[in-house]
Protein backbone atom coordinates (compact mmCIF):
# COMPACT_ATOMS: atom_id res chain seq x y z
CA UNK A 1 0.00 0.00 0.00
CA UNK A 2 0.93 3.29 -0.73
CA UNK A 3 1.90 5.68 2.37
CA UNK A 4 0.97 9.22 2.75
CA UNK A 5 1.24 10.99 6.41
CA UNK A 6 0.85 14.48 7.99
CA UNK A 7 4.24 15.47 9.58
CA UNK A 8 3.42 17.97 13.05
CA UNK A 9 4.31 18.63 16.62
CA UNK A 10 2.23 18.62 17.98
CA UNK A 11 -0.11 16.36 15.62
CA UNK A 12 -2.34 14.07 17.44
CA UNK A 13 -5.38 16.51 17.06
CA UNK A 14 -5.29 15.91 13.39
CA UNK A 15 -8.06 15.65 11.16
CA UNK A 16 -6.08 14.47 8.64
CA UNK A 17 -6.06 10.92 9.02
CA UNK A 18 -9.59 10.61 8.97
CA UNK A 19 -9.99 12.37 5.77
CA UNK A 20 -7.37 11.04 3.48
CA UNK A 21 -8.81 7.48 4.75
CA UNK A 22 -12.37 8.97 4.04
CA UNK A 23 -11.18 10.07 0.21
CA UNK A 24 -9.27 7.16 -0.14
CA UNK A 25 -12.46 4.81 0.41
CA UNK A 26 -14.52 7.23 -1.58
CA UNK A 27 -12.25 7.22 -4.63
CA UNK A 28 -11.20 2.63 -4.06
CA UNK A 29 -7.37 4.17 -3.62
CA UNK A 30 -5.00 1.39 -2.00
CA UNK A 31 -3.26 3.87 0.66
CA UNK A 32 -2.30 4.25 4.30
CA UNK A 33 -2.46 7.76 5.82
CA UNK A 34 -0.92 8.55 9.00
CA UNK A 35 -0.18 11.29 11.78
CA UNK A 36 3.42 11.51 12.60
CA UNK A 37 4.99 13.63 14.87
CA UNK A 38 8.61 14.80 14.19
CA UNK A 39 11.34 16.34 17.07
CA UNK A 40 11.45 19.88 16.50
CA UNK A 41 14.77 20.34 14.30
CA UNK A 42 14.40 17.12 12.89
CA UNK A 43 12.06 17.27 9.84
CA UNK A 44 14.52 16.28 7.22
CA UNK A 45 15.49 13.14 9.15
CA UNK A 46 11.55 12.36 10.00
CA UNK A 47 11.28 12.69 5.83
CA UNK A 48 14.14 10.59 5.07
CA UNK A 49 13.13 7.56 7.31
CA UNK A 50 9.21 8.24 5.68
CA UNK A 51 10.46 8.03 1.96
CA UNK A 52 13.05 4.93 2.73
CA UNK A 53 10.32 3.56 4.45
CA UNK A 54 8.00 3.82 0.85
CA UNK A 55 6.66 7.28 1.91
CA UNK A 56 5.17 8.43 -1.48
CA UNK A 57 4.16 11.87 -0.28
CA UNK A 58 2.73 13.94 3.14
CA UNK A 59 1.60 16.64 4.43
CA UNK A 60 3.22 19.09 6.66
CA UNK A 61 1.50 21.62 9.26
CA UNK A 62 2.94 23.37 12.59
CA UNK A 63 5.75 24.29 13.27
CA UNK A 64 7.34 22.58 9.89
CA UNK A 65 5.90 24.83 6.95
CA UNK A 66 9.41 26.46 6.74
CA UNK A 67 11.33 23.28 7.30
CA UNK A 68 9.17 22.14 4.57
CA UNK A 69 11.30 24.24 1.99
CA UNK A 70 14.65 23.23 2.49
CA UNK A 71 13.98 19.52 1.51
CA UNK A 72 12.31 20.55 -1.64
CA UNK A 73 13.82 20.60 -5.11
CA UNK A 74 10.95 21.57 -7.25
CA UNK A 75 8.23 24.84 -5.58
CA UNK A 76 5.23 25.53 -6.89
CA UNK A 77 4.80 29.50 -7.29
CA UNK A 78 2.08 29.30 -5.58
CA UNK A 79 3.89 27.96 -2.50
CA UNK A 80 6.86 30.47 -3.01
CA UNK A 81 4.40 33.41 -2.63
CA UNK A 82 2.37 31.93 0.88
CA UNK A 83 6.33 31.41 2.23
CA UNK A 84 5.07 27.86 3.43
CA UNK A 85 4.52 24.47 2.14
CA UNK A 86 1.59 22.16 3.17
CA UNK A 87 2.15 19.52 0.46
CA UNK A 88 5.62 17.52 -0.23
CA UNK A 89 5.27 14.84 -3.30
CA UNK A 90 8.09 11.91 -3.19
CA UNK A 91 8.92 12.05 -7.14
CA UNK A 92 10.22 8.56 -8.58
CA UNK A 93 13.46 10.37 -9.78
CA UNK A 94 14.23 10.59 -5.70
CA UNK A 95 13.24 14.55 -6.18
CA UNK A 96 10.79 16.27 -3.98
CA UNK A 97 8.08 18.47 -5.06
CA UNK A 98 6.51 21.22 -3.13
CA UNK A 99 3.21 23.09 -2.97
CA UNK A 100 0.76 24.58 -0.90
CA UNK A 101 -2.77 23.86 -1.34
CA UNK A 102 -4.22 26.05 1.55
CA UNK A 103 -5.54 28.90 -1.11
CA UNK A 104 -6.82 26.76 -3.58
CA UNK A 105 -9.13 24.48 -0.33
CA UNK A 106 -10.17 28.04 0.47
CA UNK A 107 -11.42 29.47 -2.81
CA UNK A 108 -12.60 25.66 -3.72
CA UNK A 109 -15.00 26.30 -0.73
CA UNK A 110 -16.14 29.60 -1.40
CA UNK A 111 -16.59 28.67 -4.37
CA UNK A 112 -18.63 25.42 -3.99
CA UNK A 113 -20.85 28.27 -1.99
CA UNK A 114 -21.48 30.66 -4.65
CA UNK A 115 -19.25 33.42 -3.27
CA UNK A 116 -19.02 36.46 -5.58
CA UNK A 117 -15.13 36.27 -5.93
CA UNK A 118 -14.93 38.83 -8.28
CA UNK A 119 -16.20 41.40 -6.40
CA UNK A 120 -15.04 43.25 -2.98
CA UNK A 121 -13.12 41.39 -0.91
CA UNK A 122 -11.70 42.23 2.17
CA UNK A 123 -9.65 39.74 3.73
CA UNK A 124 -8.53 40.42 7.90
CA UNK A 125 -5.35 39.64 9.10
CA UNK A 126 -1.73 39.83 7.50
CA UNK A 127 -0.06 36.33 8.84
CA UNK A 128 1.25 33.19 7.50
CA UNK A 129 -2.31 32.10 6.86
CA UNK A 130 -3.12 35.42 5.04
CA UNK A 131 -0.46 35.04 3.14
CA UNK A 132 -1.26 31.58 2.11
CA UNK A 133 -4.74 32.31 0.36
CA UNK A 134 -3.32 36.11 -1.46
CA UNK A 135 -2.20 34.54 -4.35
CA UNK A 136 -5.38 31.78 -5.32
CA UNK A 137 -7.74 34.93 -4.18
CA UNK A 138 -6.25 36.89 -6.95
CA UNK A 139 -6.58 34.47 -9.07
CA UNK A 140 -10.23 34.87 -9.05
CA UNK A 141 -10.03 38.33 -10.55
CA UNK A 142 -11.59 40.43 -7.38
CA UNK A 143 -12.29 43.85 -8.56
CA UNK A 144 -10.68 44.93 -5.20
CA UNK A 145 -8.63 42.86 -2.72
CA UNK A 146 -8.50 44.60 0.75
CA UNK A 147 -6.51 43.64 3.66
CA UNK A 148 -7.27 44.66 6.73
CA UNK A 149 -4.53 43.74 10.10
CA UNK A 150 -4.39 45.57 13.42
CA UNK A 151 -0.88 46.08 13.30
CA UNK A 152 -1.42 48.13 9.54
CA UNK A 153 2.84 47.36 8.61
CA UNK A 154 1.96 44.12 7.81
CA UNK A 155 -1.20 44.09 5.61
CA UNK A 156 1.01 46.89 4.10
CA UNK A 157 3.81 44.75 3.40
CA UNK A 158 1.89 41.88 1.89
CA UNK A 159 -0.24 44.47 -0.68
CA UNK A 160 2.90 45.47 -1.86
CA UNK A 161 4.19 41.86 -1.91
CA UNK A 162 1.31 40.87 -3.60
CA UNK A 163 1.03 44.15 -5.87
CA UNK A 164 2.10 42.69 -9.23
CA UNK A 165 -0.52 39.85 -8.90
CA UNK A 166 -4.11 42.40 -8.80
CA UNK A 167 -5.66 44.65 -7.18
CA UNK A 168 -4.31 44.56 -3.54
CA UNK A 169 -5.08 47.42 -1.17
CA UNK A 170 -4.06 47.61 2.84
CA UNK A 171 -6.41 49.64 4.92
CA UNK A 172 -5.90 51.22 8.22
CA UNK A 173 -9.16 50.60 10.49
CA UNK A 174 -10.31 54.70 9.62
CA UNK A 175 -10.58 53.54 6.05
CA UNK A 176 -12.52 50.72 6.45
CA UNK A 177 -14.94 52.79 8.65
CA UNK A 178 -15.24 55.46 5.83
CA UNK A 179 -15.68 52.24 3.26
CA UNK A 180 -18.74 50.72 1.84
CA UNK A 181 -19.52 46.81 2.60
CA UNK A 182 -17.72 44.30 1.16
CA UNK A 183 -18.74 41.76 -0.64
CA UNK A 184 -16.77 39.04 0.85
CA UNK A 185 -15.40 39.42 4.25
CA UNK A 186 -12.64 36.74 5.24
CA UNK A 187 -11.23 36.37 8.53
CA UNK A 188 -7.99 34.74 8.54
CA UNK A 189 -6.96 35.78 12.03
CA UNK A 190 -6.28 33.71 14.70
CA UNK A 191 -8.73 36.02 17.28
CA UNK A 192 -11.43 33.38 16.60
CA UNK A 193 -9.53 30.64 18.86
CA UNK A 194 -9.73 33.00 22.23
CA UNK A 195 -13.23 33.49 21.36
CA UNK A 196 -12.49 37.25 20.26
CA UNK A 197 -13.54 39.34 17.52
CA UNK A 198 -10.77 41.59 15.04
CA UNK A 199 -10.69 45.30 15.83
CA UNK A 200 -13.13 45.81 12.58
CA UNK A 201 -16.95 48.05 12.31
CA UNK A 202 -19.68 46.05 11.15
CA UNK A 203 -20.25 47.95 8.41
CA UNK A 204 -17.06 45.58 6.68
CA UNK A 205 -20.24 43.57 5.90
CA UNK A 206 -23.04 44.06 3.12
CA UNK A 207 -26.48 43.15 3.52
CA UNK A 208 -26.84 39.78 1.68
CA UNK A 209 -22.85 39.45 1.75
CA UNK A 210 -20.59 36.79 2.05
CA UNK A 211 -18.40 35.64 5.47
CA UNK A 212 -15.67 33.39 6.16
CA UNK A 213 -14.01 32.53 9.08
CA UNK A 214 -10.86 30.43 8.36
CA UNK A 215 -11.09 28.91 11.90
CA UNK A 216 -13.40 26.13 13.17
CA UNK A 217 -14.65 24.39 16.19
CA UNK A 218 -17.02 22.49 17.64
CA UNK A 219 -19.59 25.43 17.64
CA UNK A 220 -20.31 28.12 14.96
CA UNK A 221 -17.45 31.08 15.78
CA UNK A 222 -18.29 34.38 16.98
CA UNK A 223 -17.09 35.77 13.72
CA UNK A 224 -19.15 33.89 12.16
CA UNK A 225 -22.26 34.56 14.23
CA UNK A 226 -21.10 38.21 14.48
CA UNK A 227 -21.51 38.17 10.53
CA UNK A 228 -25.00 36.91 10.24
CA UNK A 229 -26.22 39.24 12.79
CA UNK A 230 -24.69 42.23 10.67
CA UNK A 231 -26.34 41.14 7.61
CA UNK A 232 -24.67 38.30 6.26
CA UNK A 233 -26.51 35.87 4.63
CA UNK A 234 -23.91 33.23 4.27
CA UNK A 235 -21.20 33.11 6.79
CA UNK A 236 -18.91 29.63 7.17
CA UNK A 237 -16.35 28.02 9.15
CA UNK A 238 -13.09 26.63 7.85
CA UNK A 239 -13.71 23.00 8.09
CA UNK A 240 -14.68 23.24 4.25
CA UNK A 241 -10.99 24.66 3.73
CA UNK A 242 -9.27 22.08 5.78
CA UNK A 243 -11.42 19.26 3.93
CA UNK A 244 -10.64 21.51 0.81
CA UNK A 245 -6.94 21.51 0.93
CA UNK A 246 -7.09 18.03 2.10
CA UNK A 247 -8.78 17.18 -1.23
CA UNK A 248 -6.08 19.34 -3.53
CA UNK A 249 -3.19 17.71 -2.23
CA UNK A 250 -4.88 14.37 -2.59
CA UNK A 251 -5.29 15.15 -6.29
CA UNK A 252 -1.91 16.22 -6.51
CA UNK A 253 -0.72 12.49 -5.91
CA UNK A 254 -3.22 10.38 -7.07
CA UNK A 255 -4.42 12.27 -9.52
CA UNK A 256 -8.22 11.72 -8.74
CA UNK A 257 -10.47 14.43 -7.30
CA UNK A 258 -12.38 13.41 -4.28
CA UNK A 259 -15.53 14.85 -3.45
CA UNK A 260 -15.60 16.98 -0.21
CA UNK A 261 -19.00 17.61 0.93
CA UNK A 262 -19.81 14.27 2.12
CA UNK A 263 -16.57 14.20 4.29
CA UNK A 264 -17.47 17.83 5.51
CA UNK A 265 -20.79 16.79 7.05
CA UNK A 266 -19.51 13.75 8.56
CA UNK A 267 -16.38 15.84 10.41
CA UNK A 268 -19.79 18.50 11.82
CA UNK A 269 -21.90 15.18 13.08
CA UNK A 270 -18.36 13.67 14.56
P1 LIG B 1 -1.41 32.51 11.29
O1 LIG B 1 -0.38 31.61 10.67
O2 LIG B 1 -2.57 31.77 11.91
O3 LIG B 1 -1.85 33.58 10.36
P2 LIG B 1 0.23 34.42 12.63
O4 LIG B 1 1.18 34.45 11.47
O5 LIG B 1 0.76 34.45 14.02
O6 LIG B 1 -0.70 33.14 12.56
O7 LIG B 1 -0.80 35.65 12.43
C1 LIG B 1 -1.88 35.86 13.29
C2 LIG B 1 -2.77 36.95 12.68
O8 LIG B 1 -3.92 37.10 13.51
C3 LIG B 1 -2.11 38.31 12.61
O9 LIG B 1 -2.66 39.02 11.52
C4 LIG B 1 -2.55 38.93 13.95
O10 LIG B 1 -2.54 40.33 13.97
P3 LIG B 1 -1.16 41.14 14.33
O11 LIG B 1 -0.31 41.06 13.10
O12 LIG B 1 -1.62 42.50 14.64
O13 LIG B 1 -0.57 40.41 15.50
C5 LIG B 1 -3.97 38.44 14.01
N1 LIG B 1 -4.55 38.38 15.36
C6 LIG B 1 -4.31 37.48 16.32
N2 LIG B 1 -5.09 37.72 17.42
C7 LIG B 1 -5.85 38.80 17.10
C8 LIG B 1 -6.85 39.56 17.79
N3 LIG B 1 -7.23 39.23 19.03
N4 LIG B 1 -7.41 40.60 17.15
C9 LIG B 1 -7.03 40.92 15.91
N5 LIG B 1 -6.09 40.27 15.19
C10 LIG B 1 -5.51 39.23 15.78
Amino acid sequence: MDKYAVFGNPISHSKSPLIHTEFAKQTEQALQYTAIKAEIGQFAEAVNTFVADGGKGCNVTVPFKEDAFKVADHISERAQLAEAVNTLTFNEDGTISADNTDGAGLVNDLQSHQAPLNKRILLIGAGGAARGVIKPLLDCQPEQLVIFNRTHSKAQNLAEHFADYGNITAMTEKELEQSTGFDVVINSTSASLSDELPPVPATIFSQGGFAYDMAYGNKPTVFVEWALSNGCQTSLDGLGMLVGQAAVSFEIWREVKPETQTVIQALRQS
